[in-house]
């Protein structure tokens, strides 16, 4: 840090602080950088087909050996995530860490929580069409949801062919009396179709919110929610260049960037995310919650994330691929690491739905073969 040298005679923290030595970015500062707004903390879309959707997500009818269902990877007792560095479709069992067998995906599942905030604007307008995956290959939820069930690795199996699985979906799922009452509810009549399906589901999904973090009670005023820890961590954040990438309310501007995450595919080939190593960059609300880290889960803590971007600083990473100028621009102080962290716990917002369906219409095991 430049700031230090003028603080080296203020030998307690405590006296830094009163003598104004903590200087750098401001809190004020640090707020404006980040580009924050409040969003609206209730579930964003309270449609009719909130119901339907969840019962679809929690359903592996909706997978060719229905044995995965979308729950089966991103499970409310993972934060909407797995767990797991590489999530495991198709003949696994178990849940998270648990889950065994089966086909490994070549990346890490992330949390669908706020996903219905993806790609938000600074002001928090919404984007219907918001790049989802780590790579950005679909826009927005509808799309979205369509890749796992066509997907042979993570639902689909090779029973069908990608076109073959939709009708099959569609048919069973029309087959029961149970969906079609939910059909009846959510579109007034029961005609079901793959866009109505899909639809559901991202309704669901966007009924998933979690917006009251120790970081959103600071922002709406409550100094204290925030511990002076975290306060100063969250200055360290912008001071470091985190916020030139993770800024905005949902801490990402989902733009393409390359952090020298480099990774292979089972099939030993080189995972080039949406072109030359760039990856989205992906939103930090409830990071606490979802490790491990990266498209390939490969850095297994916060602390490991932080010694990585470290590494791209101090010149020890590079290679592979051109690494993004504003990722070997950050100037991050190992003594800033603990300040970090602790910010990032406070985007921490445990509040979520977590209710599991005890049943689902297909009378299957909700949420796949999780035992
Ligand atoms: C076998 C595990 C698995 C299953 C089953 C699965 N997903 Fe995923 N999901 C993943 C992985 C892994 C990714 C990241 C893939 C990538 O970026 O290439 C992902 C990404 C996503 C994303 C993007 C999130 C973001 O921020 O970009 C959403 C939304 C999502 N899944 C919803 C669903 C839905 C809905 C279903 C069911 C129709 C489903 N998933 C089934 C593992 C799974
Ligand atoms: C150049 C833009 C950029 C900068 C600057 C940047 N990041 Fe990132 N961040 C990314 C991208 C892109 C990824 C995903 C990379 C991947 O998976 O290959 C990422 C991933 C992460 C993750 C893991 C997210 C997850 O869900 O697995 C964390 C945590 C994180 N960054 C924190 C930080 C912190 C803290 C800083 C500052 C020290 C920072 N980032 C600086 C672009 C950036």
């Amino acid at each position: 840090m430049p700031s230090f040298s003028r603080c080296v005679l203020a030998v307690l923290p405590a006296l830094m602080l009163a003598t104004g030595c903590d200087e750098g970015v401001s809190e004020e500062e640090a707020l404006d950088r980040l580009q924050l707004t409040t969003l609206q903390a209730e579930p964003r879309v309270v449609s009719d087909a909130v119901e339907l959707g969840r019962a679809l997500f929690w359903d592996p009818i909706l997978s060719g050996g229905r044995d995965v269902a979308c729950a089966s990877c991103h499970h409310p007792d993972h934060a909407y995530a797995d767990g797991v560095a590489l999530s495991r479709g198709v003949g696994a069992t178990g849940l998270g860490p648990a889950r065994r067998g089966g086909v490994v995906i070549d990346r890490n599942s992330p949390t669908i929580l706020n996903t219905a905030f993806a790609g938000v604007g600074e002001r928090g307008e919404l984007n219907d069409a918001a790049p989802l995956f780590w790579d950005s290959r679909v826009d927005g939820l509808e799309e979205q949801a369509l890749a796992p069930i066509k997907d042979a690795k993570e639902m689909r199996g090779d029973a069908f062919s990608e076109d073959a699985i939709v009708d099959e979906v569609v048919a069973r799922v029309q087959a029961l009396d149970g969906y079609r009452s939910l059909f009846r509810e959510a579109f007034g009549d029961d005609v079901v179709t793959i866009d109505r399906i899909t639809s559901a589901i991202a309704d669901f999904e966007r009924s998933l919110v979690a917006l009251d973090s120790p970081f959103d009670r600071y922002l709406a005023g409550d100094e204290d929610a925030m511990s002076p820890t975290q306060r100063r961590g969250m200055r360290r954040f912008v001071e470091a260049g985190c916020a030139n990438c993770h800024a905005g309310p949902m801490f990402a501007d989902f733009e393409l960037a390359s952090i020298g995450i480099v990774s292979q595919r089972q099939d030993g080939t080189l995972d080039e995310g949406a072109d030359d190593g760039r990856f989205r960059t992906p939103p930090l609300r409830n990071i606490a919650l979802t490790a491990p880290y990266m498209h390939d889960g490969s850095l297994a803590t916060l602390r490991d994330v932080l010694e990585h971007y470290d590494d791209i600083e101090g010149g020890r990473r590079g290679g592979t691929f051109a690494i993004d100028r504003d990722a070997r621009r950050l100037d991050l102080d190992d003594d800033a690491f603990g300040e970090i962290e602790a910010f990032l716990h406070a985007l921490t917002s445990d509040t979520f739905d977590r209710r599991i369906p005890a049943t689902v219409p297909s009378g299957l095991p909700p949420g796949g073969a999780l035992e």
